[in-house]
């Protein structure tokens, strides 16, 4: 491979969306942010420099990391942040994967401005499984805010209260012609009859889950979180925040009389508060009579607009998940742990936590809403858990005693508990090199059901089963697909069900697992896994590199 440099100045830019201008947090100032493009086997450099009033890091979403811990990025766990004025570069080499990942900041929300994808083209020389496409499209769905969300999540951490709803999903960073004021601001995709195109679909947004699709056009899913699968035909996608999906858009044969919409909104698995709005682009043939004028709608030509699932369309949600499958060829194989070292069962859920003194709560009873996993609300530490790891100074800033839970049928989607409230605190779990883990989460249902997409830093993992209600430890893992499981670094945990993945733990470092929506993540539904260095030179993590930041 070769390497790739790119600079990244973080700077203030501003940006006006549904007729309002607004200073946001940029990269070089664009938005969305950059794209990193590279091959498989590349080493990409990027040096980051800090010119904005706010801490930043950057993480390289799905990006595995391979004895490469310390450019992970996610803050406090493996760096400290960049402060204002200060630089750092994140150096890393792709190894494995081809397809679409994504970078966005890791620090409090500024990642509702701070993404770009991140484009992994095969190696130099080895064709796609599939028909190479005319072209390529990088297309980001996202959130716009009109309110600054560090302001709305301070707030909604100090209250516990359910955080501001965003004005306007967007497509490329554009809300589309069905919000007030944002004609202008449509995604526009000029394509030609009887082509192929690769539309790379990265889920950017801060907390919904979204279904996406292109009017009369069927879409033919090849690759998640750049990962080949095998392809399958759907008039819709469902994608969940920190998930990509490549796929195959087949124009019509000849030019058509019409215009096709493209069209995202979210799939909502049990919140009170949401934005129940559509965003839309065009998908224009590139012949005079289709194109859609910067104004708005043209009313002339027929104007198709998809048919997206219903809000709450969990079914649609459980079959598009049941069709996804590892490629699991000769070339591109399922290398799925068989024999499995430990077993663990995460619970991943709501519960509260008492109210601060003097301040009103929006939670049950005026309590506070805390999120956990294991019924531990992980507490961010003020220094990164990978450096006090590697300096053997672990004291005061990490426990090793992340809660084991025994596996026994229990009823976590039945009756809620007494105890709803959460304990806290900043506890890992150690593995030591190259443990082969099966991990179940559950979902409880103490405050709601609701569906968690949770994503693993440094790994891929295989989804080998998955279901509603309660796990069974006893039937349940004859049931098991150890053959082509569909492989990927961010899973949803169905809203009262359970997800159960195997992965071997082979990267030394610390690794955050943590859901992606962002308000869960923000009330502690996070935690760490340390794993340990093997006893070879090359099964260790090396150590930091020298412009590491402090805190
Ligand atoms: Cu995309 Cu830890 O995140």
């Amino acid at each position: 491979g070769i390497t790739r440099h790119y600079k990244f100045d973080i700077q203030m830019a501003n940006v006006t969306r549904l007729c309002r201008t607004k200073s946001i947090v940029t990269v070089n100032g664009q938005f969305p942010g950059p794209k990193i493009v590279a091959r498989e086997g590349d080493r990409v450099v990027v040096r980051v420099a800090n010119h904005v009033p706010y801490n930043i890091t950057l993480h390289w979403h799905g990006v595995r990391q391979i004895r490469s811990g310390w450019a992970d990025g996610p803050a406090y766990i493996t760096q400290c942040p960049i402060q204002t004025g200060q630089s750092f570069v994140y150096d890393f080499t792709i190894v494995g994967q081809r397809g679409t990942l994504f970078w966005h900041a890791h620090i409090s929300w500024l990642r509702a401005t701070l993404y770009g994808p991140i484009i992994i083209l095969p190696k130099l020389g080895v064709p796609y499984p599939f028909a190479k496409p005319y072209k390529e499209v990088p297309i980001i769905l996202g959130e716009w805010w009109e309110a600054d969300t560090e302001a709305v999540i301070s707030q909604a951490l100090q209250t516990g209260g359910g955080p501001n709803v965003s004005d306007a999903y967007t497509i490329n960073g554009l809300p589309g012609p069905l919000y007030n004021c944002s004609a202008k601001d449509t995604f526009k995709l000029k394509v030609k009859p009887g082509r192929t195109y690769l539309l790379r679909m990265i889920n950017a947004a801060l907390n919904d889950e979204l279904f996406f699709a292109v009017a009369n056009h069927t879409l033919t899913v090849v690759d998640v979180d750049a990962l080949y699968v095998k392809p399958f035909d759907t008039p819709t996608l469902v994608i969940a925040p920190g998930q990509t999906t490549n796929v195959l858009l087949r124009t019509k044969p000849t030019f058509p009389n019409a215009t096709f919409f493209m069209a995202a909104r979210p799939y909502v698995t049990g919140r009170g508060t949401f934005d129940n709005t559509t965003v839309a682009g065009v998908l224009e043939y590139t012949n005079p009579r289709s194109a859609f004028p910067a104004k708005g709608f043209n009313k002339k030509l027929p104007l198709y607009k998809p048919i997206l699932p219903g809000l709450n369309d969990t079914s649609f949600v459980a079959n598009f998940t049941s069709k996804l499958r590892s490629l699991a060829t000769a070339q591109f194989p399922a290398n799925v742990p068989q024999t499995i070292d430990r077993r663990f069962f995460f619970t991943v859920g709501l519960g509260v936590s008492p109210c601060p003194e003097n301040q009103t709560c929006q939670g049950p009873n005026g309590t506070k809403f805390a999120a956990t996993m294991n019924n531990v609300s992980f507490a961010l530490p003020t220094t990164a858990l990978l450096q006090s790891h590697f300096f053997g100074q672990s004291k005061d800033v990490y426990t090793p005693n992340f809660p084991i839970i025994p596996l026994m049928p229990f009823n976590y989607t039945g009756t809620p508990p007494n105890n709803t409230f959460v304990s806290n605190g900043t506890k890992v779990l150690v593995l030591p090199f190259n443990t082969s883990v099966e991990l179940v989460m559950q979902d409880t249902s103490i405050l709601g059901a609701e569906s968690h997409p949770l994503h693993l830093h440094g790994f891929n993992f295989f989804v080998v089963g998955q279901g509603f209600g309660n796990y069974n430890p006893a039937t349940d893992p004859s049931k098991f697909n150890l053959v082509d499981p569909v492989e990927r670094n961010t899973v949803r945990v169905p809203a009262g069900g359970w997800v159960a993945i195997r992965f071997r733990a082979d990267n030394p470092g610390v690794w955050f697992m943590h859901c992606h929506l962002e308000v869960h993540t923000s009330w502690g539904l996070k935690m760490a896994w340390l794993v340990l260095d093997g006893p070879l030179p090359n099964q260790k993590l090396p150590p930091p590199p020298s412009d590491l930041p402090k805190c």
